[in-house]
């Protein structure tokens, strides 16, 4: 049985001990590298800089909110506003490894720099066991180049601190609770955000509509649910393919947003959440009502196998 009392007692002295430079970590905000830069945090304090680097790919609010978290944690921190370099670069670009790999690429140029500014000798990374096991570290082969493992550590000359490493999902949302993290209560969210959202060709518009999509789906499921019968995950994806309709008494031709809600313990298999059609339905009305571009909203029924949770 996990128990995060005992752990965060080790790994801090473990820490403490072995971590005798200035450490840096990037923390999107989501509970695994909030939790990470905590722990750390305990042990080295004001030695380690806490990097939030605004994608562009983020969720409504997100830059904000996640600068309330880091102000009640204590943390010495950055946000970094580099929306416009990644748009820049993802412009157009519309295979998913492509896109993963530019902007993990473009983060570690935007993050080197505050590395470099702030004299970091140590990298702290967020990385679950899920992670490192999907990407083609254990036995399986690579499913996903997952951004908080692409290329990072191999590219920095930082030496790699990791403390979640061995954790599984629902563990590290133990020691959120524990620590008092408030994103413990907060779903996850993939390291190349609403990239990965947005099928087809990255566009400043299309971005922005899975943008509006997603915060409908969440507004919507947790009004609708109380926290413990919400589920696991829950997010809207835009579609590239165009539907007819009618808007007003006018023939549309719009775009089509997937509703995806699942059921998991750790993200390694999922299944398709039995949502009520109440629920879908108001989901359905605000997002055809809000977005003027979008005529048709579907909703994913696939597991995890043979789908993945997310659609890229
Ligand atoms: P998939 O789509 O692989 O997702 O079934 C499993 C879980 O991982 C999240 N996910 C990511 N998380 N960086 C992350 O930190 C990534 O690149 C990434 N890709 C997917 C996904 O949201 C789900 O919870």
């Amino acid at each position: 049985m996990f128990n995060p009392e005992t752990f965060v007692e080790e790994k801090v002295r473990e820490l403490a001990e072995n971590v005798d430079g200035k450490a840096i970590i990037a923390c999107s905000g989501g509970v695994d590298s909030t939790v990470a830069a905590k722990i750390v945090e305990m042990a080295i304090h004001e030695n380690l800089l806490v990097v939030f680097v605004d994608t562009g790919f983020m969720r409504k609010n997100e830059a904000k909110n996640v600068e309330e978290v880091f102000k009640r944690a204590g943390f010495n921190y950055r946000i970094v506003d580099a929306s416009d370099e990644f748009l820049n670069e993802l412009e157009g670009v519309s295979e998913p490894e492509e896109k993963r790999k530019k902007i993990g690429a473009k983060f570690i140029e935007v993050f080197e720099r505050a590395a470099k500014d702030f004299g970091a000798e140590y990298l702290v990374q967020g990385t679950i066991a899920p992670d490192w096991i999907e990407s083609g570290g254990g036995l399986r082969d690579t499913i996903k180049s997952h951004h908080n493992v692409g290329g990072l550590p191999a590219k920095m000359n930082l030496k790699l601190v990791e403390p979640l490493r061995d954790l599984y999902k629902d563990e590290v949302r133990k020691l959120a609770r524990y620590l008092g993290i408030e994103t413990a209560e907060r779903q996850p969210f993939p390291g190349p955000g609403l990239a990965i959202r947005v099928l087809g060709p990255i566009t400043r518009e299309r971005v922005d509509m899975a943008r509006e999509a997603n915060a409908i789906v969440e507004e919507e499921i947790e009004k609708y649910y109380d926290f413990e019968s919400r589920p696991w995950q829950y997010f809207a994806v835009l579609l590239p393919v165009r539907s007819v309709g009618v808007h007003g008494d006018k023939r549309a031709y719009g775009y089509t947003v997937v509703v995806r809600m699942v059921e998991s313990l750790d993200g390694m298999s999922a299944t398709y959440f039995r949502a009520e059609h109440e629920l879908l339905d108001r989901i359905a009305n605000r997002i055809t009502r809000e977005i003027k571009e979008i005529n048709r909203v579907v909703y994913d029924i696939t597991n995890k196998p043979p789908g993945t949770i997310e659609w890229e």
